[in-house]
């Protein structure tokens, strides 16, 4: 196939809300911009479909409050957002395997296990509140809290086990995804930083307080109709030349000549990429310290909301069950029920062993646990699956190993010569969220604004 060549100021590496977000300001100020999308659509890790006939939010959906520029952004292009229904009681299940209902931010456990869960709590919110989210390897203490793991260090607080499964639970499973021993305690703090305490982190009602009527992914799908033909699907980039003086970008149809290159992916796909010349050591390095979480996101649609007919919300969870938190995820004015639930890490890896029909029979019993046999009976299920996707390989997003925050961190989003990185992977506030992923398209088009204005 023969390349045509264009050239732009800027060429943009994904269609994700951080590409489409640095295209879009970029643009703003007046420079031309190509984003080479390697997938038939736009969105990344925002995917709205419809499957069997129920909309389905396949990827990111929920907003916080403190998400300003995700706010601004779903504002600014005319969206409109619904709360998540949340009346009624919440369900625990404890280590008995029995189902508990409660309302309020405290779940149904022994007021000894209580207390030392509140105890902690307050230690982890005094912590998180000194790190600086933007550089949180400039803490005294980054050093030592990145070379312990989340696991040790909850180890060494107590050895009430409930308490420690449900601490660990709210940056392990349900944040970065991984196993506890797998990422350090500054990892843990960056997580709760980035949004704004550790009781935010574990609070549902704040954390997955609003979503977007029609859907998230309408968020990327505006910003790239305002860049028309110059957003490009189906393009993957596999080289990139570079030099002080600029880039080439190729794809097998296209090669786009600019000043600037932004890579707008999961860096954990930076390695798809030949550069020429090769990157510097130091990238080849910290990029491999990298990884994705891995997460299935289940979705079960009935013909009504079945639970808020017994009095529960829909919020669920519990660190003994496979499905380790669900909750009412029904589209808004939609008569249908909708649960959303969630299996993380070795977990996933153990369903994902069985066939097909096993592992939906396993997941749809433990959503029973929760709502009563007839969550086995859902009309539409399905199973986002992101890490069988070639462009994603995993969910929600990416983390350092165990001391990699502290000895690379500061040079995860350093621009090499005309080459800048954004992607919610290594936001601060908003890390790991579409808030994030927008938060860095914006610095990253300013420093590039500013750059080639100098
Ligand atoms: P993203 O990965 O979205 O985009 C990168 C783009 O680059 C992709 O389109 C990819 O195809 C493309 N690409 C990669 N390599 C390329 C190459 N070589 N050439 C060309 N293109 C290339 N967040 C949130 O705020 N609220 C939520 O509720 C959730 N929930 C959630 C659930 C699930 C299941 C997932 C997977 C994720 C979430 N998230 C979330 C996280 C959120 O979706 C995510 O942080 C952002 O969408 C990431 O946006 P980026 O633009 O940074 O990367």
């Amino acid at each position: 196939m023969t390349e045509h060549e264009i050239s732009r100021d800027v060429v943009v590496i994904g269609a994700g809300a951080a590409g489409l977000t640095a295209a879009n300001e970029l643009r703003k100020a007046g420079l031309s911009v190509a984003v080479l999308e390697a997938r038939d659509r736009v969105g990344g890790r925002l995917w709205t479909d419809v499957i069997d006939g129920a909309t389905l939010e396949i990827g990111g959906q929920w907003v916080s409050p403190d998400q300003d520029a995700l706010k601004q952004t779903i504002a600014e292009l005319g969206l409109e957002t619904f709360s998540r229904y949340r009346d009624g009681d919440s369900v625990y299940v404890g280590p008995d395997g029995r189902s508990r209902r409660f309302t309020g931010e405290m779940f149904p456990v022994a007021p000894e296990t209580e207390a030392v869960i509140a105890e902690i709590t307050e230690r982890l919110d005094a912590m998180v509140a000194e790190i600086d989210t933007d550089r949180p390897w400039e803490h005294p203490n980054a050093a030592e809290w990145d070379s312990v793991s989340w696991d040790a260090w909850l180890h060494r607080q107590t050895d009430d086990d409930e308490a420690i499964r449900n601490l660990a639970f709210a940056t392990g499973s349900a944040m970065l995804t991984k196993p506890t021993h797998a990422f350090s305690l500054l990892q843990s703090l960056l997580m709760a930083a980035s949004a704004g305490s550790y009781s935010n982190l574990v609070d549902a009602d704040f954390i997955l307080d609003k979503r977007v009527v029609g859907g998230l992914q309408q968020v990327p799908l505006l910003l790239a109709e305002r860049l028309g033909d110059d957003v490009r699907l189906n393009q993957p980039v596999h080289r990139l030349e570079w030099s002080d003086s600029g880039v080439v970008a190729h794809t097998d149809d296209i090669a786009v000549r600019a000043r600037f290159a932004i890579l707008a992916h999961a860096p954990v796909l930076y390695s798809r990429i030949a550069f020429q010349p090769p990157l510097p050591r130091r990238q080849h390095q910290l990029h491999q310290h990298l990884s994705m979480g891995f997460v299935i996101k289940v979705h079960a649609v009935y013909d009504r909301p079945f639970w808020r007919e017994q009095g529960l919300s829909g919020t669920a969870f519990s660190p003994y069950e496979l499905v380790h938190e669900a909750y009412d995820n029904t589209n808004h004015a939609d008569e249908r029920g909708t649960l959303v639930g969630f299996v993380s890490d070795r977990n996933a890896d153990g369903v994902f062993e069985l066939s097909a029909e096993e592992r939906r029979a396993r997941i749809l019993e433990s959503l029973s646990h929760y709502y009563g046999a007839e969550a086995k009976d859902p009309v539409v299920y399905y199973e986002s699956d992101w890490g069988s996707e070639e462009w994603t390989r995993g969910a929600y997003a990416a983390s350092f190993d165990l001391g990699g925050l502290h000895r690379y961190g500061a040079d995860l989003r350093a621009a090499v010569g005309p080459i800048h990185f954004a992607c919610s992977d290594m936001a601060g506030a908003g890390y790991q969220h579409v808030d994030g992923a927008i938060r860095m398209g914006r610095l990253v088009a300013e420093t590039i604004v500013d750059e080639s204005r100098s």
